[in-house]
């Protein structure tokens, strides 16, 4: 397997990146009992990853789609360069703040854009770091230039941080802001093709949908919706917060105009880490909207939306160990190994007719997030019963809609079958 040097290497990070991690107190890659990684031909491979996470083992988490777990290499990253902070902040030399990394929100953070580029398949200079998802959206729909009467066309179904962005412009500026209806459960593909394709007129000028929706767990067939999109002269806005780490992105493959996601849900990575990406040949007509020194600089703009203010360095370290992790247990393996547990969650409670899903029909549709209920049950009672009879915790979407249960690397197969059997104990 590949160790975490070389692993860096490949990505781009130089010797004498490795070693200033080192001088910042953080891990050089050095093999210690924390961080060694069982080669992937071990029977025992899942459980070893398990232990790479602190996660208190006498309960279980599921719910992954409102914050993630750090694993071990994550938490001393960051707690490694706070202390650091604290003990020897005079050390910093502050020559070259370019370079030095005692505060974030000046320097272009390259070497961490470059593995979400990596990551999300995607040119780094179109990518900026941001705090989360609201922030990301927020930059794109405050910076993009509209005049009253333009129209955005989203979605029923989208996450306030993705939607209420466009809502100040509607306000603001005289947009249109008009939310297609989808349906809970999707049936197919097909469905929501027709239903947001049909939505264009002539003067829909930026399309802004989820590639995950939030409440549902559905992944939109987001490539056939951007090609359709385009061909209309559309600008088209992905909301990712719920994919990166559930799923494979592939932004090259998508073909979006831009995309937003984070860090702290499926990736492991320390809160308040996200990401946006704009298309090199489209960034350099998105304002800035939180400006310092580079807000006019369009040979990097990637840069000029990261730059915003002094910033913690020290959970960019923890963003940049996750990113190290997720590479070491490997793009399929992690992505592979959230739909494999989500499709025995839903294929085991499928076999209970009284079990309702909210979760599309289409399997090939589904990743790590499941929404069901059962007769009878509100989503904070079936939560809660989760609780009481297992210690278990998935999340209450709403009366209706019951709870969103959400599978990760660090969930068991053992951790599913205990699920169902409580959701079968509860519905007889
Ligand atoms: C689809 C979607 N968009 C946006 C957000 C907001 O993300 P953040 O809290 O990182 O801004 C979420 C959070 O759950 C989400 O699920």
């Amino acid at each position: 397997m590949t160790t975490r040097r070389n692993l860096l290497k490949s990505i781009g990070l130089s010797t004498l990146a490795l070693s200033t991690l080192s001088a910042y107190g953080c891990s050089d890659g050095q093999k210690t009992e924390a961080n060694v990684m069982p080669s992937d031909d071990d029977p025992d491979y899942w459980q070893k990853i398990r232990k790479q996470f602190i996660l208190s083992d006498d309960k279980v988490f599921f719910n992954t789609g409102t914050v993630g777990v750090m694993p071990r290499v994550v938490v001393e990253a960051v707690t490694k360069h706070l202390n650091y902070m604290a003990a020897d902040v005079a050390d910093w030399p502050y020559k070259d703040d370019s370079k030095e990394r005692f505060i974030s929100g000046y320097q272009d953070l390259m070497y961490i854009r470059s593995k979400v580029g990596k990551l999300i398949n995607a040119d780094p200079k179109g990518v900026a770091l941001t705090d989360n998802v609201t922030n990301a959206m927020s930059y794109i729909a405050n910076g993009i230039d509209l005049k009253a009467g333009d129209e955005i066309i989203t979605s029923n179904q989208e996450h306030p941080g993705g939607r209420c962005s466009w809502e100040v412009r509607e306000k603001r500026d005289g947009v249109v802001l008009r939310q297609i209806e989808i349906p809970k459960p999707i049936q197919s593909k097909e469905e929501v093709v027709e239903l947001v394709t049909k939505s264009f007129t002539p003067k829909t000028k930026v399309l802004m949908i989820s590639h995950i929706i939030s409440g549902s767990g559905a992944i939109l067939p987001v490539k056939e919706i951007c090609n359709a999109a385009k061909a209309k002269g559309i600008f088209t806005i992905l909301d990712g917060a719920q994919t990166v780490g559930n799923i494979k992105v592939d932004i090259q493959d998508i073909g979006c105009d831009a995309y937003v996601g984070c860090f702290h849900k499926w990736v492991g990575a320390p809160t308040g880490t996200g990401f946006l990406y704009v298309d090199t040949k489209r960034i350099g007509e998105i304002w800035t909207t939180v400006a310092s020194a580079q807000w006019d600089n369009h040979e990097d703009d990637g840069y000029r939306f990261t730059q915003r203010g002094t910033g913690n360095f020290s959970i960019l370290f923890g963003l940049e160990a996750a990113l190290d992790f997720y590479f070491q247990v490997g793009h399929e393996q992690w992505t592979d190994r959230v739909k494999f547990l989500g499709d025995r969650l839903r294929s085991g409670l499928a076999e209970n007719k009284k079990v309702k899903f909210y979760h599309p029909a289409d399997p090939l549709m589904c990743s790590g997030l499941s929404v069901y209920n059962i007769d009878g049950f509100t989503g904070a009672q079936l939560q809660d019963a989760y609780w009481e009879k297992g210690r278990m915790r998935p999340r209450s979407v709403g009366d209706v809609f019951g709870v969103r249960h959400s599978t990760h690397i660090f969930n068991s197969t053992d951790e599913i079958d205990r699920a169902i059997a409580i959701v079968n104990e509860l519905s007889v």
